[in-house]
């Protein structure tokens, strides 16, 4: 129920105003941000990588309405890997993008163009790139623009959502010639038609889809901080023979860093996904969503006014 509030709410401009102006936000936004600049990213992507871990990092910003937002966005990442090349954090450290963020909403046609730009400059750069996945309005339109990226950039990988109904053919589908799929629960608000609803349906569907990767010929990124999930990613590994660097965790940053460590420990791939920039405030309430633990400062600002 808080989680359906929560997601509603990441769509009001009205509660986004309320929240970015409450001073206790920041403290919390501090623990799952980078920071707002590239070079918060930088710092924050040395030390990571400086523990044993690598990094994909975003550059927060979705549902972009004009061109010139478009292009901005894919400048940002332009100078971001020439940056992260420079500092030589790659390829420890790769890029997620959103297509939303690059015009998918108004003009797929821009998106895949500067998808490609991005895949082109992250190619130089000896490094790769992920496509997350949005709302299931997209998810067509995302594979579709993955599958014309990877004609010329084979190691571009795309995230799959375990709640969405399809995704069990898709991982099928996907699960091939070393395709970098990244397997989550899933994190917008999806209707029962297209979506599981429970979470017991979800993680269901997360093993069949992990069962999908792991016998399949591509590279499954197990992203989840689920204990369980992750005890049975490492049991999927070893049924199927895949040796540690034949697929990899991913975990949020901010979320279970011990876990991460752990997990790295072992010898694993640990990757951690990082995002900086000023529009935090829907991946932020995202993240409220899944864990309402966390969202204390979004009651109290509410409250407070
Ligand atoms: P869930 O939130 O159900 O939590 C399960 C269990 O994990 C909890 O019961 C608890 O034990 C443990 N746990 C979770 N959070 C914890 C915390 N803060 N502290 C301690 N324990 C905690 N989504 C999407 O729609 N598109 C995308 O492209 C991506 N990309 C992406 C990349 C990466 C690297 C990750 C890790 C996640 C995404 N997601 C995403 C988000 C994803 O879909 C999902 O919403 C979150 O990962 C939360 O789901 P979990 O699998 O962690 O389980």
């Amino acid at each position: 129920m808080l989680r359906k509030v929560i997601l509603a709410a990441a769509g009001s401009h009205r509660v986004e105003r309320l929240v970015e102006s409450a001073p206790v936000s920041r403290n919390v936004v501090r623990r799952f941000i980078a920071g707002t600049g590239s070079d918060d990213a930088l710092r924050c992507s040395r030390e990571l990588v400086d523990n044993g871990l690598a990094v994909t990092i975003d550059h927060l910003g979705e549902d972009t309405t004009n061109p010139a937002q478009a292009e901005a966005t894919a400048n940002e990442y332009l100078t971001l890997l020439d940056a992260l090349h420079a500092a030589e954090l790659t390829p420890a450290a790769e890029v997620s993008v959103k297509l939303s963020a690059l015009g998918q909403v108004f003009d797929d046609k821009q998106a895949y163009e500067h998808a490609r730009s991005i895949c082109a400059r992250a190619s130089e750069a000896g490094t790769t790139v992920t496509l997350d996945m949005e709302d299931h309005t997209t998810t067509d339109s995302t594979l579709e623009i993955l599958h014309k990226l990877r004609v010329d950039f084979p190691t571009v990988g795309v995230a799959v959502q375990a709640y969405l109904r399809r995704s069990e053919a898709d991982c099928r589908d996907l699960a091939v010639d070393g395709l970098r799929v990244r397997l989550c629960k899933g994190a917008y608000r999806e209707p029962e038609s297209v979506a599981f609803q429970t979470r017991l349906e979800v993680d269901k569907s997360y093993v069949r889809c992990l069962n999908a990767l792991m016998g399949g010929t591509g590279y499954p990124m197990v992203a989840t901080h689920d204990p369980r999930l992750i005890a049975i990613g490492e049991d999927r590994a070893r049924w199927f023979d895949r040796s540690p660097d034949e697929f990899e965790f991913q975990l949020l940053h901010g979320v279970r860093p011990d876990e991460q460590l752990r997990l790295a420990g072992l010898g694993y791939t640990v990757r951690v996904y990082l995002p900086y920039g000023t529009e935090w405030y829907g991946y932020m309430m995202r993240r409220m969503a899944e864990r309402p633990a966390n969202s204390a400062f979004f009651v109290r600002a509410l409250l407070s006014r």
